[in-house]
């Protein structure tokens, strides 16, 4: 039974243009925000038990199923930290699939720790939502970079280093993106794992992981200058080199493919992958509508056409 007294939190989907796994090893990441994707979260004082209410999961929040601890862990940090002893309420409300490589699990967890926070009536600065994000995340991921973290609870488009104040990297003509969902979700936990373990075989110096950092190093120039046919072409090799992490499925495959075929000036996979999404940079506006359609014929179960615009370039936190 609720109590009156609630509080809500908002965060949203995000795409890494480049460096994804890479990121993890200290090289930079490019991560737009997709804030057409939201996620919200209310939490209500109630009765009785503290109880979650999401799409996977309706129950007492101690019974939630194993996919769900870090979230509970998050849970518990952020009631402890805003010394909350009443039993309490959790519903989530998430347009972003789980499992596709669009920051599902950092943005509930962002929204999450945005509803508890205003529940009581204090102040969340960002280093704190982000140490909480990290909470949740840390438990889902083993060891995330932060990057989704970062994207997923802001609006500008992102350079983002491990361990450093990300930069909000300057984009002077508008970005046509197409984002696609495969029909196969990814396990970020288990491809993160998995390119650990060839990483350590390779040594670092050589290999994907340090070939993916050097071209993601050279796409900040070309965004910066609007050279999107060179940015379109880096990200090509990216793909190539996350498919030589075995990152990519063969579907996945299919729909870079066939955005390549109608001549999209780029597209690779976004995310962990292991199955997941994929992103396409596009001419035009008219172009990425076109490809849109494309990729809907081309098997991918859900598309968005965000257009990406930024500017300035000071530091953020
Ligand atoms: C996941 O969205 C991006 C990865 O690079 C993992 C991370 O940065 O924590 C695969």
């Amino acid at each position: 039974m609720t109590h009156g007294k609630s509080g809500r939190g908002d965060a949203h989907g995000k795409a890494i243009l480049m460096g994804e796994h890479a990121v993890v090893y200290g090289f930079p990441a490019v991560a737009v925000p997709l804030p057409e994707i939201k996620v919200s979260a209310e939490a209500t004082s109630r009765e009785g038990d503290d109880w979650l209410d999401c799409t996977y999961y309706r129950g007492p929040l101690q019974h939630a199923p194993s996919e769900l601890a870090g979230l509970r862990l998050l849970i518990v940090e952020g009631l402890e930290r805003i010394k909350w002893r009443r039993p309490i309420g959790i519903t989530i409300r998430s347009d972003i699939p789980a499992g596709y490589g669009l920051g599902s699990s950092a943005a509930v967890a962002a929204a999450v720790a945005g509803a508890l926070y205003h529940l009581a009536g204090a102040p969340l600065p960002r280093e704190t939502w982000l140490e909480l994000v990290a909470v949740s995340e840390t438990m889902c991921h083993g060891a995330p970079s932060g990057v989704d973290a970062q994207a997923t609870t802001g609006l500008d488009p992102l350079w983002f280093v491990r361990g450093r104040s990300p930069e909000i990297v300057a984009i002077p003509t508008p970005m046509y993106l197409v984002v696609a969902a495969s029909s196969q979700p990814g396990n970020t936990r288990h491809t993160v794992k998995q390119v650990r373990a060839l990483q350590e075989r390779l040594g670092s110096g050589t290999g994907p992981i340090d070939r993916i950092g050097a071209l993601t190093a050279a796409s900040r120039p070309a965004i910066e200058h609007g050279d999107y046919p060179y940015l379109g072409a880096l990200m090509i090799e990216v793909h190539r080199e996350l498919a030589a992490l075995n990152a990519a499925t063969s579907e996945v495959e299919q729909l870079v493919a066939a955005a390549l075929r109608h001549e999209a000036l780029g597209a690779k996979l976004t995310g962990g992958g292991g199955g997941d999404s994929m992103v396409v940079l596009a001419k035009d506006i008219q172009q990425q509508r076109q490809l849109a359609d494309v990729l809907m014929s081309a098997g991918a179960t859900r598309v968005w056409t965000p257009i990406v615009r930024g500017t300035g370039l000071s530091a953020i936190n």
